[in-house]
Parts: structure tokens; sequence; C-alpha cells
């Protein structure tokens, strides 16, 4: 029997569906506005497959419109076209009073032909894009606020500051995986839930239901060629998970870093683990290298609706106010015992020999 038929799995229909029935009250519209975005997701997932047969690799043209994000990055040809599918698929619904994205420089309002309702959706259409070129696996994020009250109520325009909610106020993030096969990884407040793509079907499958981080982990992520920049807890925590068994930890580490935020995170909440893009001193006018409002936050949501833990390095990550709607930031994420010893070192006086004039200016701590 063909493997599709075989599947007695929820779809991610069924399980939005079944979840509604809960809160009896629920409009169902958000139920749509995630409908919305899985289906955005599945087209992304298709142009990413066909990869050079589709005409869409490389770097966006100054002749399509320009070349360099708002972060001052190379856009690649699918950015922008991933944040077209994003914007298209979920403009039209009445669901949302607007929308931001990494590729936009300012926040994006919902065109007049369309009723405006009352969510926000904040995405980086395709994170890890630089992986793209020599076929890594890489993402989608999307984070959904509520609209505030006077927005709703009048429909206006939205501006930079209706965004500047914190993480803990998502009303749900996710993720979808571009690797060997599409998942998308959804938390709507009551825990995580994976589905994976049946390609035959088009449809999300419930793959993995009720998916959990270990608390404890010997696998940690850093791009390591910053070391010279690190402030001194971070450089404290890497030497120890480095020296392994000789060292305070007593345990040999293993070390991963795909460069792709999404698949690290994936890897992380099947298996457990730790990923640090800390703040460092590589370039002052960049406070950490990740973007809260669409990589920290919805990732930090889902970390920690799995039992992790998602942490700037000296406070939860869900608690940060945001300041400005590209704000980057220090991220530390995953194995709940991990990040919290992260923090503690974060907390600790430094010893002497961290007492480096690189890291005083910076260090909270610094006597
Ligand atoms: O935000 C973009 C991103 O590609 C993340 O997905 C990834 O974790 C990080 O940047 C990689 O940065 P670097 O190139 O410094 O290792």
């Amino acid at each position: 029997m063909p493997l599709t038929l075989r599947s007695n799995r929820s779809t991610l229909t069924q399980f939005l569906i079944e979840e509604r029935r809960r809160f009896p009250s629920a409009s169902g519209d958000f139920n749509a506005l995630i409908l919305d975005v899985a289906l955005a997701c599945k087209g992304i997932a298709k142009a990413v497959a066909y990869g050079e047969l589709a005409g869409v690799m490389g770097n966006h043209s100054a002749e399509e419109g320009g070349t360099v994000n708002v972060q001052g990055e190379t856009q690649k040809t699918l950015d922008v076209l991933s944040n077209d599918v994003f914007m298209r698929r979920t403009e039209w619904s009445g669901n949302l009073a607007g929308m931001a994205s990494e590729e936009m420089d300012d926040p994006y309002q919902i065109p007049k032909l369309f009723p405006r309702g009352n969510y926000l959706i904040v995405f980086d259409p395709l994170d890890g894009s630089s992986n793209i070129d020599v076929n890594v696996s890489v993402g989608s994020i999307f984070s959904i606020l509520r609209a505030p009250q006077d927005v709703i109520d009048s429909g206006r325009d939205v501006v930079d500051t209706d965004f500047f909610q914190s993480g803990s106020q998502q009303v749900a993030a996710g993720y979808a995986l571009y690797g060997p096969t599409t998942m998308m990884v959804l938390t709507v407040g009551g825990g995580v839930n994976g589905f994976t793509l049946d390609p035959n079907l088009g449809e999300f499958m419930l793959t993995h239901p009720k998916m959990h981080i270990p608390e404890d982990t010997h696998e940690f992520a850093i791009n390591a060629s910053n070391s010279r920049f690190w402030e001194a807890p971070v450089t404290r925590y890497v030497d120890e998970c480095l020296a392994g068994k000789t060292g305070a930890r007593g345990k040999d580490f293993n070390m991963r870093w795909i460069a792709s935020m999404v698949a690290e995170a994936h890897r992380i909440l099947m298996r457990g683990g730790v990923f640090l893009y800390p703040r460092d001193t590589k370039d002052a006018s960049k406070p950490g290298r990740l973007r809260l409002l669409y990589e920290a936050n919805p990732v930090g949501m889902i970390m920690e609706q799995a039992g992790g833990r998602a942490s700037t390095g000296e406070m939860p990550m869900l608690d940060v106010l945001p300041t400005s709607l590209h704000q980057r930031i220090g991220f530390v994420f995953g194995s709940k015992n991990e990040v919290d010893r992260i923090e503690r070192y974060h907390r600790e006086p430094l010893k002497a020999e961290e007492k480096n004039p690189l890291f005083a200016e910076r260090s909270l701590f610094r006597d």
C-alpha cells in the first residue's frame, strides 16, 4: 500500500482544529493564519528543493531591485523570493494587522484592498541563506504577536513600536526546516510539535508530538573563529567544554557548527545541546549577531516550550523588551542545565586571569 494511504497521522490542519476545540470561543482566524504560513513554507521548500534547476541560486541582482538588506547583508535571490512568498500568502486573509521581516527595512502595511486583522507576524523568510549555494539545510522562522488594541480598533498603519513586545507575549512561534525532509515545528503555547511534509499529499503530518529537550548535554555549538572577541564568561564555558574529562566538567564534549540556526535549533530540539552566538567585541555597532524579533524570540519560545532555555547570556531572552525592529542580541539556547550554567558564569565575579581589559568595558560585573 502506498506510504501516504497507510498513514494514520494527524495533518497540521487536523491538529489545529483539534487544538481549537479546547477553546470554543476562538474564531479560527489564528488557525487560518498558521495554515497560510504553512503554505508559504511549502512554496519555499519547493523553490529550495529545485535549487539550480529553478534558476534561483546566487545573489539578488541590482537590476532586480537591490543586493543588500537592512542588515547590510548580501541578499540571495531566494531571500527575496521567500520574502515575497511569505507576504503574498499571508497578507490577503484579513488576519494580519501588519508584518515585519528581516528583508524589509520598515514594517509592511497590509494593502488597502484587504481587510486588516488582529495579529502581527514577524519573520526571517530564509535563515542561513549563505548555505543555500552549498546545499546545506536552511529554514524559515516566524513569530506571531497580537496587534496592539488601538491598531485593531482603528485599522491604522503599523509602526515599528507596535512590534516592540517581549518574547513572552508571542502567541505562536515556529520554523520550517528545509533539510533532507521538510519539517515545520510549531508552538502555540502548549508545548512543541513537529510536522513532516509528506511530499505526495503536500501536507504537514504530525510526526514529532510533544518535543522535549534533554536537560543535560555533551554537545555545544559556537563559531570558534570569534573566540578572541568573546567575553570572559563565554571563554570560560567553552574552555571547560574543550578540557573535557580533564577539566572542571569531568566529561568530554562534542562540537558542531552548521552556521544555519534553524538546523542547529532542530538538532538541539531532537537530542539536546547548547548553541551560543554570544554578544562579543567584534563590532561595537552590533551587540550580537542574531536578531531579537525574528530569530531569538521565536526560537526562544520553542526552546522554553520544549523544556529547554533561551537567554541573552545574562537574562531570559523572552523578558527582553525590544527597542528596534532589527535589533541584534547575544543568544544562548538549548539544554536547560547548560544555559543555566552560562548565565551563572555571567553573574559570577571574574577571576584575576579573566580580567582582560578587552572584556572589562562590557562586563556587567567589573569592579
Ligand atoms: O542569522 C543568520 C545566520 O546564518 C544563522 O542562521 C547562523 O547561526 C549564523 O548566521 C551564522 O553566522 P556565522 O557566519 O558568523 O557563523
